[in-house]
């Protein structure tokens, strides 16, 4: 059985419209110039102290730092400039969209992400007022090397149960993002092609997220497996109940997801080194040259595959 999107429930207790748990219509799409007024960049400093510059739309249009045409976003970092280590970062791209959603179906066609040491890509959700509003992390790792989760991090008092319908592996059970160094609540990708060189070797593919007061389930297909054709072709309705066990299922059972996630923006961001990829430790365990914010400075050449090439971003709610 199934649980009950809540507004579907009410639907039904109302006897309405009879909706399908998971069953949703499109609400936003972004494709190519969209991006550009459904998202704003954010020229901020970046809060893990990376070793970049976000610029603002502006420049990075003018820089071509983002690009767009008609089926097609892509957003980098610089990869042409010897940096002075006593100025500014790598100038690069922070996209944070303007809307906000709460129970809704997320689905990201990608066909390439951010590689090379010092990267850190991530493509995630956040709400107001961090980590009360609550974070999903979707796709984000360093240095090439995942380490390939899907994870939550939200404010004390959620957890997770060791063992669920899934077909990922759970990694850690404690949400809270005060505890553990922030590792938050983590579920294992099955295949290696959900991150880094290899996501681009398979041509990249496609990650869906699904949120609801009942949990928070995620999917990823490569490009080369079949995802369901709703999700290939970017229907007007989706039905969630028949997309199979998702990698990643985050219930409600230990955890009030009502109230420990609010409305979330998409994030789409690139930093480089910072407190994850720039920590000296876990940079030369990735086999990285080196420091970090040296090879940054010193090797802008090595930025070239540094960019995300997105086809899509359609966003359903019920
Ligand atoms: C990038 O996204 C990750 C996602 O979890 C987040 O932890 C990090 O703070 C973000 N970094 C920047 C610079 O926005
Ligand atoms: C701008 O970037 C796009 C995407 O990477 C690329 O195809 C295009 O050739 C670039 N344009 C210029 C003028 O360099
Ligand atoms: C994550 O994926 C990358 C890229 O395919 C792979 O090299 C790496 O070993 C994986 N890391 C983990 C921890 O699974
Ligand atoms: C760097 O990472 C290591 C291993 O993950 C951790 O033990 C250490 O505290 C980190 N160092 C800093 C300065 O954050």
């Amino acid at each position: 059985m199934k649980f009950l999107a809540g507004s579907s429930l009410v639907a039904l207790v109302l006897g309405s419209t009879e909706v399908l748990a998971g069953s949703f219509k499109i609400s936003d799409t972004f494709i190519g110039s969209s991006f550009l007024t459904g998202f704003k960049h954010e020229a901020i400093g970046d809060p893990t102290h990376g070793r970049v510059n976000y610029v603002d739309q502006a420049t990075a249009t003018r820089l071509n730092l983002t690009y767009t045409n008609s089926n097609t976003l892509v957003i980098r970092s610089d990869y042409t400039t010897k940096l002075n280590s006593g100025g500014a970062g790598r100038n690069s791209v922070r996209l944070l969209s303007n809307k906000q959603w709460g129970t809704s179906v997320t689905v990201l066609d990608v066909r390439h992400m951010p590689v090379g040491c010092g990267t850190w890509p991530a493509f995630w959700t956040v709400g107001n007022n961090w980590p009360n509003g609550g974070e999903i992390d979707i796709i984000e790792g360093v240095n090439d090397q995942g380490p390939n989760l899907s994870s939550l991090h939200t404010s004390s008092g959620c957890t997770m149960p060791a063992s669920r319908s899934q077909t990922g592996t759970t990694t850690s059970t404690n949400c809270d993002a005060n505890v553990n160094g922030n590792e938050g609540c983590g579920v294992r990708y099955t295949k290696a092609s959900s991150y880094g060189p290899s996501l681009n070797s398979a041509g990249g593919g496609w990650f869906a997220m699904e949120r609801s007061p009942s949990g928070i389930l995620v999917w990823h297909w490569a490009r080369n497996e079949s995802p369901p054709n709703e999700v290939r072709s970017g229907t007007g309705t989706i039905n969630t109940d028949t997309w199979g066990t998702p990698v990643a299922r985050f219930p409600n059972t230990q955890c009030d997801l009502n109230s420990k996630f609010a409305a979330h923006n998409i994030v789409i961001n690139l930093t480089l080194c910072g407190d994850w990829a720039g920590n000296a430790s876990v940079y030369s365990q990735s086999g990285c040259p080196g420091s970090c914010v040296d090879y940054v400075n010193n090797n802008p050449g090595a930025f070239v595959n540094a960019y995300w090439d997105i086809a899509s971003v359609r966003v359903y709610t019920p």
